[in-house]
């Protein structure tokens, strides 16, 4: 096998999904610490310090005490190089969380055992089937009271229209838990209390149908997990490998992130179930990861990541080939070659500079402006194009007023960029100028984010004006539809986007039909595809 391959068939890429609080970062964590990544032997880091450790880049993250960024994590485990995606949890979360599920190959959905599926959980979860990626699921918390386990399933099908298939089963939870039942092996593997990870714990593996497995679990629990299992093979879907790839199936897995239970079995179960990067969509077919030639797209555009430059970071998923630090490579968008300079990579708690990475692996190239979320880097001869990274329609509105007009050339020059990074789209009324725009988000803390920076970074005030419309169409037939003689409805507002798209904004959800009804011929789409 030629070295590119065995590089390309060790990795894995994931995206960390999960409602704030559910355990995310602690099992990231843990991850690196198994992979050897990082050292937490002695201390238990609190939550805003590991954090920050990661993501210290933006001051507004330090403000705030929340991560308003994703990152990108690397470690070995177990031959093989996994690349971590995070994405921020927190409800105030924008575009750059979904966008970062484009360049994962599968996804990790971490749920709070106490609470089951939560509203963001639900969200990310939609960008993930669309992807059709596999969806992993680990029920965390277990050393703390849970939920029915079956009604825990229950409710992830029901609430996410997913199958699940447990690959372990809890014995217990809270002070009771006693520990895992893996179905395949049909062994037991005992927890003991490690005391929040300060102590260390003793595992042992029992055969289910080892009498010593009385003294370990007691009678009461033995029975109940008989039953249990009993049901759970005539009710639960059957593992299914193919499935699971096309992510109708979820696999299951119980744990404790905090105290380490059941992670490092997670992680080598994931591993066996999940491949190497697999072939991309471009507008001339799918592109082989093995490929001799390398490519890339880029999926998120930092700012800030040193406040003494306004520098700006463009992070690329490599989708084949290698890549080489200096390397020459077509931008295909921007219709000419460029040097990849200063390429980076997260390592655990730093960033370091890349000499080579692989198709599968992510780096931030210094972006002097020149980049759009989407655009494709090759070296191929035939210059194609991956398959566009969808606009995620904003679900908050606001104007956007200039307070001293002699800034306009900096305002309109911040406003462009910071929408080119993705952080925000700005429209303008239909027949309006650049004075005033609307801006829309996804989460609100983007409108602080827009704020603070266009203050910090481009030294111009604005006012913002919170807009009520919650609801986006875009027109796809737009060369069919005369915007002038459009019949609208009261709270129906035409404004432009920067691509020059028409598109309608509605405060109330039933207009949109209503305005359908009322123009022959129109179609609107929910998300933009240019
Ligand atoms: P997030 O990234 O998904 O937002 O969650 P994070 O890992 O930060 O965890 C949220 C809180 O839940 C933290 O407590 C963390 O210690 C705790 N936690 C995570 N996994 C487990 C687990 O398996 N069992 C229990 N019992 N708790 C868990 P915190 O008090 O908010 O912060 P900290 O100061 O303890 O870090």
């Amino acid at each position: 096998m030629s070295d590119l391959r065995k590089e390309i068939e060790k990795r894995r890429t994931f995206a960390i999904i999960s409602h704030p609080d559910a355990g995310k970062t602690t099992l990231t964590e843990k991850f690196l610490l198994y992979g050897g990544a990082i050292n937490l032997a002695g201390s238990v880091k609190g939550k805003a310090t590991a954090r920050h450790a990661v993501s210290d880049w933006m001051e507004i993250e330090k403000q705030r005490g929340i991560s308003v960024t994703s990152s990108v994590l690397q470690f070995n485990y177990g031959g093989y190089c996994i690349n971590i995606l995070d994405t921020p949890g927190h409800q105030d979360f924008s575009e750059d969380t979904y966008r970062t599920l484009m360049a994962a190959d599968s996804a990790v959905m971490v749920i709070d055992g106490s609470k089951g599926v939560e509203a963001q959980t639900r969200k990310l979860f939609k960008v993930c089937v669309m992807r059709h990626i596999p969806i992993f699921t680990f029920i965390n918390k277990m050393d703390r009271d849970a939920n029915d386990t079956f009604e825990l399933l229950q409710d992830i099908e029901n609430e996410l229209g997913i199958e699940t298939c447990p690959i372990n089963w809890p014995i217990g939870s809270g002070k009771e838990f006693k520990g895992v039942y893996d179905r395949n092996t049909k062994k037991v593997m005992t927890f003991s209390d490690t005391l929040k990870g300060t102590k260390e714990g003793s595992e042992k593996i029992i055969d289910i149908d080892d009498p010593a497995l009385v003294d370990e679990i007691g009678e009461d629990f033995r029975a109940q997990l008989l039953d249990e299992i009993e049901l759970l093979d005539g009710a639960s879907a059957e593992f299914d490998q193919e499935l699971v790839s096309k992510g109708e199936l979820s696999p299951v897995f119980f744990g404790s992130a905090l105290t380490n239970f059941g992670v490092e079995t997670f992680l080598q179960h994931f591993l066996q179930m999940t491949y190497a990067p697999l072939a991309r969509q471009s507008d001339q077919g799918e592109i082989d990861p093995f490929s001799e030639d390398f490519s890339a797209f880029v999926f998120k555009i930092q700012a800030n990541m040193n406040k003494n430059h306004r520098d700006r970071i463009a992070f690329m998923r490599i989708c084949s080939g290698k890549f080489e630090a200096g390397m020459e490579v077509y931008h295909v968008q921007g219709g000419k070659n460029i040097k990849l300079s200063q390429p980076q990579q997260m390592m655990a708690d730093e960033r370091k500079i890349v000499e080579e990475a692989y198709a599968g692996d992510i780096i931030g190239i210094f972006d002097p402006g020149i980049f759009s979320i989407g655009d494709t880097l090759t070296t191929a001869k035939d210059k194609f194009r991956f398959e566009g990274i969808p606009t995620f329609a904003p679900e908050h509105f606001a104007r956007v007023r200039l307070v001293d007009s002699m800034k306009r050339k900096q305002f309109v020059k911040g406003v462009t960029q910071i929408a080119q990074e993705g952080a925000i789209q700005i429209f303008q009324e239909y027949k309006g100028g650049m004075e005033e725009i609307i801006v829309g988000v996804v989460g609100v803390l983007q409108f602080d984010v827009l704020k603070f920076r266009l203050e910090k970074e481009y030294n111009v005030e604005i006012r913002l004006e919170n807009l009520p419309y919650e609801h986006i169409r875009w027109i796809a037939n737009k060369e069919e539809v005369d915007m002038d003689n459009l019949t609208g409805t009261s709270d129906m507002k035409k404004v432009i986007d920067m691509k020059g798209n028409p598109l309608l904004l509605f405060i109330n959800a039933w207009s949109v039909g209503m305005v359908l009804d009322r123009n022959e011929g129109l179609k609107l789409e929910e998300f933009s595809r240019n």
